[in-house]
């Protein structure tokens, strides 16, 4: 089973130091919402973002919404190989259902993080699509492990260890049965945390550039599709 943990996700709502600046203010009316039930997103709070502490991180919930379009729904997902957290820069930690079917619009996307993050989960009764879950990202990445002697966990990092996609095949097991825990960044610039850092066993770098976290997030997945024979049994399948 690959578990992919997209990590210090760029999202947030607008943090309440910034709730009273006339750009969050005015985009608030345009959308009709409380300025502290808005999305913080630095295509339209740029400017009052400055005022934010690291700031360069934060305000991108375009990488989180490319980053699931690119592996859900895939023919690893539907195989049921595939499960997806988010973790968020204050260190929560979001559960996704491998089979929730997401709005391919973004705007309609970021209605469903509003509401997510203000009522903790989605939809806000019956079985949830997407919600919290009350765990630190060791105690998940512990959780994740539970079971099996031959667990990885991978961190794909710029700076990693030089990985080719043969050797990424060779690192990769065939098992499906054992459990392959990836950290991707979700953010747009800075670094990790050596804390975070040092929760993987080992820290992978693919290409020689910097990559986007979804471009990360489809090599892997369709990397670990062909080890596991996904790729084969379900594209040659009559
Ligand atoms: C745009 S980067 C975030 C920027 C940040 N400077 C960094 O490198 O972490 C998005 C994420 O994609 C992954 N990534 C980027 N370039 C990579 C590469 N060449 N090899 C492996 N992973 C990469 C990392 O997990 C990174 O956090």
């Amino acid at each position: 089973m690959l578990h992919i943990i997209l990590l210090d996700c760029a999202l947030e709502l607008v943090p309440r130091e910034i709730t009273s600046l006339k750009q969050i203010q005015k985009h608030a009316n345009r959308r009709g919402k409380k300025t502290n039930e808005l999305l913080l997103d630095q295509t339209h709070h740029g400017q009052s973002m400055t005022k934010l502490s690291d700031y360069e991180r934060r305000g991108r919930p375009d990488i989180i919404f490319l980053s699931l379009l690119s592996i859900l729904e895939t023919p690893l997902c539907k195989e049921g190989l595939l499960s997806v957290h988010l973790h968020l820069q204050d260190g929560q930690i979001i559960e996704v259902q491998p089979d929730v079917r997401l709005p391919r619009n973004y705007d309609r996307f970021v209605g469903l993080m509003e509401q997510l993050l203000l009522k903790g989960r989605v939809p806000p009764t019956g079985d949830p699509l997407l919600h919290f879950s009350d765990v630190s990202l060791g105690d998940l990445i512990s959780k994740l492990r539970e079971g099996s002697s031959n667990a990885k966990t991978l961190l794909a990092i710029e700076g990693g260890q030089k990985t080719s996609v043969e050797n990424l095949r060779r690192l990769l097991p065939q098992d499906p049965t054992v459990p392959v825990i990836v950290g991707i960044g979700a953010f747009p610039h800075g670094d990790l945390s050596e804390e975070t850092i040092e929760i993987f066993d080992a820290s992978i770098e693919l290409d020689k550039d910097v990559m986007m976290a979804w471009q990360v997030c489809a090599e892997l997945l369709w990397v670990y599709s062909l080890s596991v024979g996904v790729v084969k049994t379900r594209y040659s399948a009559t």
